[in-house]
This record gives structure tokens, C-alpha cells and sequence, in this order.
């Protein structure tokens, strides 16, 4: 099913159009009277009767040909919760099996500006599906036309909207594809056609990173007959020189533990290891197409965790960018070492306002947290009470991880600097931030985000339908409108 929004549309047949209106919180529908026929509204008057009012969503089949939707607007709605009925929404028309709705909201009065963008956004965001290697696709065109000018939203909010549609469905697209067509090649050179929309595309591959020094990323996809890459992706919003916000992104196509080899069950879901770099390119297209006036930068680590005859071996040392060597005890835990040299390069290259990455980093943190919350590690309150504010806003929530030196013991090594993993156990996510946390070299803000029980849906969400979720790109969007644009 594929979704298109229409704005400019006047209601030309009244009689025979599906209509989606609103109304109060008491389903009164005195102030539909203009929009519909005399026997309609007595008809739904009589329904509403034995209707539950307490629901914010009630249709009536007036024939097989047409359906009234009404949605209630409760009091104090907020803008995710008309997201969220967007979305309910769009279950309706999975039933409805109608192609044409005309939508006006211009009967309530509603304090909240592109009040029906939001209820928009969250339908469209709800109608992803992931069907390019289904030889059955459900092939239906919706069309929906919005009618009215009370609540008419500018171009400008138009073009807000949907390029954090195309961003979140390009983060998607990214996560949902297998790890045979989308290896670290294949992701790379996706990356590079971005630059179409304006973005400075810079990928540094295996001969550039090794004359580099990064050997923490190599070392990751030295079993991988598929090359690693780091991808920079630069937006210059404001034309001139000041500090990009940088967004960093694990990309492991695909994590297999490496020698360190993973249990057989459930392995297939280590495709979306990939899902901190999809978020972070899905932010960067966002901010490419609705032009966003901020300077930033995107990087991402593109590698494939295989094991093989040229594996990393648990106990091997690397030297990584920052210069500090790492005892590599568990090939396991290869984000963070990804990771380390994309934080270092970043903050030398680009001297960032602030750094944010994103990562599924940990299976700790989906014990902890499960799929409500990603875990937030920072060294900085301001950015965290930022991002933790943000996140309840547009319903991408986090909740604080504690970072402390005392966790630092547990990553020492007898041999290097540090080792890749802790051999006492217990605060796993932490320790692995606490980690992360030695690569920034000049106390940049920084915020890691470990995303593992938030990028993939299982059952599917309030703004999903199951599968790849796009967790970020809506957050980090939030973040820039709000505080740094
Ligand atoms: N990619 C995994 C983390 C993960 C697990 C993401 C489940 C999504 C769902 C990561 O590379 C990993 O393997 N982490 C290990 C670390 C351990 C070896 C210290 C883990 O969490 O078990
Ligand atoms: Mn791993
Ligand atoms: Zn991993």
C-alpha cells in the first residue's frame, strides 16, 4: 500500500467521498453539518447513541461505498498522541479497503499549529512496509486529500514533514535490507549517492583508513571478504565555518561475533547491527532536504564482523587513531571498537559543537531498558537534558545510564591500555560507554545512545508496523529544531 497526501483539494462530491472529521471530545457533530447530508447526520446522531465515546476513533459505513470517520480530540492532546491517532488511522484504512479519503479538521479549534500535519505524519510514518523481495505486494494507492483552510499548513511544514518521512524511510530501508545485498560495499556506495541531494559525501576506505591508524575499525572486518569504510557526510546549512553538530553511527552489516562466535538463535537479527549509521544517514538526507540552516556532520564505521582465516583471534592488540591499544579479549564486542576511531577522527577532523552516536551496542541495555527507553551515556547535562526532553516530545524516549571513573578498573588491561571487555561482569552497557568515553580526547559534549532494544520492533509501535523503526532520526531532527537552528 502506498500513500499519497494531497493538500490543495476542495471537497467536489460531497455525497459519495469517505471523510475523515474531527470533533470534540463528546463526539459533537453539530459542527459537521456542512459537510454532510441531513439522513447522514441523523443517522450517526442515532449511532452515537450506543457508541463508546470514551474511544477517539469511530467510523460509520454509510454504504459499501462510503465511510464517515470521526476523530475525537481530547483535551490537552499532545503532538505525539495525534501521531499516534494518524496511525490508528491507517489501521482503519487496512480495513476499510477504500482508496479515497478527504480529511478536514477545520471543525475544532485546536491551539496546536500543523495540528493536522502531525495527524498526517503519523499515519504515513505507520503505512511503511518493507516488500522488496515479496513477490506479492499489496499494491493499493490511497489517496488522501485535505480539504479547508483553518488548519491548512504552510509549504514550509509540508516539506518539514516530509522530509523526516523520506529520512526515517531511508533509515528504515537501510536496516530492513539483508546482510547479502546490503555489505559494507554496497552501503558505501549508497552513501556517495546522497551527494544529489547536497550533501559532502567523503568515504575513506581499508588503503586511507590503514594510512590512518585505524586499526580498531579494521581489525573489525579483517575477517570479511567485503571491505570497512568510514563514510563522512557533511551539511553546510549555514555557508559558513562554525562548529558542525556531529552524529556518529555503528554500521556492522552484519555481526557475527567473529571468532567470538555467536549462538545460532535469533543471529539473523544481527542485520540491523547496522541501525546507529542508518539513523545518523536518515538524519543527514532529513536535513539535506528541508535545508536545514545548521552546519553538521554525519560519520559513519561500515564494516562486517565475519570470522575467517584472517579474523581478529581474541588476545590480539591493536593500536587505534587515538593512539591507545587495545587488548581485543571478545570479537564480540566490536561496536565499540568501531566506534573509538570514528569518535576520535570526528572530534579531531571536524571540532564538533557536540558529538551524539548511535549504536546497538549492548544486549545489556535491552535487559535494562527493553524496547521503551534507548540508554543515554553523557558527559555533558546539558546535551542529555536536551536530548531527554526531545525524546518525550516526539516519543523516542531515554532514560540516563550512569558513566563514572570508578567502572574505568574494569576495562584496564595488563597488557594494553585498555581490553574490549569486562571479565568481572555485570554493567554491561556502562562499561562499555565508560569505553567509548576514552576516545573523546579534547571533552567535547558528548552522548552515546545505545539503541539495540529501540531500532527493531518485533510486534511493531504506535508510529511502526513492525521491523526497522527508524529510531533516531525523529529524536536528533527534534534536537536541532529545537535548540541549535
Ligand atoms: N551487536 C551486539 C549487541 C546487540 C545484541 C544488539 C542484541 C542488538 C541485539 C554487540 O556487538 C555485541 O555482541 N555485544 C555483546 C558484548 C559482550 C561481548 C561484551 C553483548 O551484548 O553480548
Ligand atoms: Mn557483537
Ligand atoms: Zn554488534
Amino acid at each position: 500500500m502506498s500513500i499519497k497526501i494531497n493538500y490543495s483539494n476542495k471537497l467536489t462530491s460531497k455525497s459519495s467521498a469517505n471523510l475523515v472529521l474531527f470533533v470534540d471530545q463528546n463526539f459533537n457533530i453539530s459542527v459537521l453539518k456542512e459537510m454532510i447530508s441531513s439522513t447522514e447526520f441523523s443517522y450517526i446522531s442515532d449511532l452515537l447513541k450506543t457508541s463508546d465515546l470514551k474511544k477517539n476513533l469511530l467510523f460509520f459505513e454509510i454504504n459499501s461505498k462510503k465511510t464517515i470517520f470521526l476523530v475525537s480530540i481530547k483535551k490537552d492532546l499532545k503532538t505525539s498522541e495525534i501521531e499516534s491517532l494518524g496511525a490508528k488511522f491507517h489501521g482503519y484504512i487496512n480495513y476499510d479497503k477504500k482508496n479515497d479519503y478527504f480529511v478536514n479538521s477545520d471543525t475544532i479549534n485546536n491551539k496546536i499549529e500543523n495540528f493536522i500535519g502531525y495527524f498526517l505524519h503519523g499515519l504515513k510514518l505507520k503505512s511503511y512496509e518493507f516488500n522488496i523481495y515479496k513477490s506479492k505486494k499489496d499494491k493499493r494507492l490511497i489517496s488522501i486529500n485535505v480539504f479547508g483552510d483553518k488548519n491548512k499548513i504552510s509549504a514550509q511544514n509540508q516539506l518539514r514533514f516530509k522530509a523526516l518521512e523520506e529520512g526515517t524511510f531511508f533509515a528504515r530501508d537501510l536496516v530492513s535490507e539483508p546482510g547479502n545485498i546490503l555489505h559494507p560495499d554496497e552501503y558505501a556506495k549508497r552513501l556517495s549517492s546522497l551527494k544529489k541531494h547536497g550533501l559532502k559525501v567523503n568515504i575513506y576506505d581499508e588503503k586511507k583508513l590503514k594510512k590512518l591508524g585505524m586499526n580498531a575499525l579494521l581489525g573489525v572486518g579483517q575477517g570479511s571478504i567485503r571491505g570497512t569504510y568510514l563514510v563522512t557526510m557533511e551539511w553546510n546549512g549555514l555557508k559558513d565555518n562554525s562548529k558542525p553538530l556531529a552524529f556518529i553511527g555503528k554500521g556492522v552489516c552484519f555481526d557475527t561475533g567473529g571468532i567470538s562466535l555467536k549462538p545460532a538463535k535469533f543471529m539473523e537479527d544481527m542485520t540491523y547491527d547496522m541501525a546507529g549509521s542508518a539513523t545518523v544517514v536518515g538524519l543527514m538526507k532529513n536535513l539535506a532536504l528541508r535545508k536545514a540552516k545548521i552546519n553538521a556532520v554525519g560519520v559513519v564505521g561500515l564494516v562486517e564482523n565475519m570470522p575467517g582465516g584472517n579474523a581478529q583471534r581474541p588476545g590480539d592488540i591493536v593500536k587505534s587513531y587515538s593512539g591507545k591499544t587495545i587488548e581485543i579479549l571478545n570479537t564480540d564486542a566490536e561496536g565499540r571498537l568501531v566506534l573509538a576511531d570514528a569518535l576520535t577522527f570526528t572530534e579531531k577532523k571536524f571540532k564538533p559543537k557536540f558529538m551524539v552516536d548511535l549504536a546497538t551496542l549492548t544486549g545489556a541495555i535491552i535487559v535494562s531498558l527493553g524496547s521503551e527507553y534507548a540508554g543515554l551515556f553523557s558527559n555533558d547535562d546539558k546535551l542529555s537534558k536536551q536530548l531527554l526532553d526531545v525524546g518525550e516530545k516526539v516519543d523516542e524516549k531515554l532514560w540516563r545510564m550512569p558513566l563514572h571513573k570508578n567502572f574505568d578498573k574494569l576495562i584496564d588491561s595488563k597488557n594494553a591500555d585498555m581490553q574490549n571487555i569486562n571479565y568481572v561482569g555485570g554493567a554491561g552497557s556502562t562499561t562499555a560507554a565508560q569505553f567509548l568515553q576514552r576516545f573523546i580526547l579534547n571533552k567535547t559534549p558528548w552522548a552515546h545512545l545505545d539503541i539495540a532494544g529501540m531500532a527493531f520492533s518485533k510486534y511493531g509501535g504506535a508510529l511502526n508496523s513492525g521491523g526497522a523503526t527508524g529510531y533516531g532520526v525523529r529524536l536528533l531532527n527534534q534536537l536541532i529544531e529545537e535548540h541549535y537552528e
